[in-house]
């Protein structure tokens, strides 16, 4: 089957803020829908996506941060921060759901992650930088969390109202 480009929910969605379920078992329909979020996400363009962000509430994220050179599509499944540096880091931080939105978010520079790869086995891997970032923002949203939820509340509820007229805006067309 050819890779699908899904749509993406908008901020304000339910689907958006619920914690998602565990994959139990990497099956050809969880494949495909890596391979979707990964086309999805290339043609935005943005460098994350989550599961929940085209509407499927299971945990899996995919992301590429390189900018330029080699493209580097990561598919995690049942990702899990099992270390995080004491030193933080702010990013301007955006996300495809909150389009054209942006504020500065403080993480922890460095994590070391561990999920399931699509091909059924576990791996680990220490992240840094834009990757840091990224990987802790998507994994985020598999518990329902966004970026807004780390600005001040004026800050989060301005941010919304703009999300509710944009998407009265497209139902409108
Ligand atoms: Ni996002």
């Amino acid at each position: 089957m050819a890779d699908m480009i899904r749509p993406i929910l908008i901020h304000p969605d339910p689907r958006l803020k619920k914690l998602c379920d565990p994959v139990a078992e990497i099956t050809p329909e969880i494949r495909q829908l890596a391979a979707d979020m990964l086309e999805t996400m290339y043609d935005a363009p943005g460098i994350g996506l989550a599961a929940p962000q085209v509407g499927v509430t299971k945990r899996i994220i995919v992301m590429d941060c390189i900018k330029d050179g080699e493209p580097e599509p990561m598919a995690l499944v049942n990702p899990e921060v099992i270390w995080a540096s004491e030193d933080l880091s702010t990013y301007e931080e955006g996300c495809l759901s909150i389009p054209d939105q942006y504020a500065d978010v403080k993480r922890p520079a460095e994590v070391k992650v561990r999920w399931l790869g699509l091909d059924g086995e576990v791996q680990e891997r220490q992240f840094a930088g834009l990757w840091a970032t990224c990987v802790q923002h998507e994994i985020d949203h598999l518990d329902g969390k966004l970026f807004i939820d780390y600005l001040g509340p004026l800050k989060r509820q301005m941010i919304t109202r703009k999300m509710e007229k944009l998407k009265r805006e497209r139902a409108r067309g």
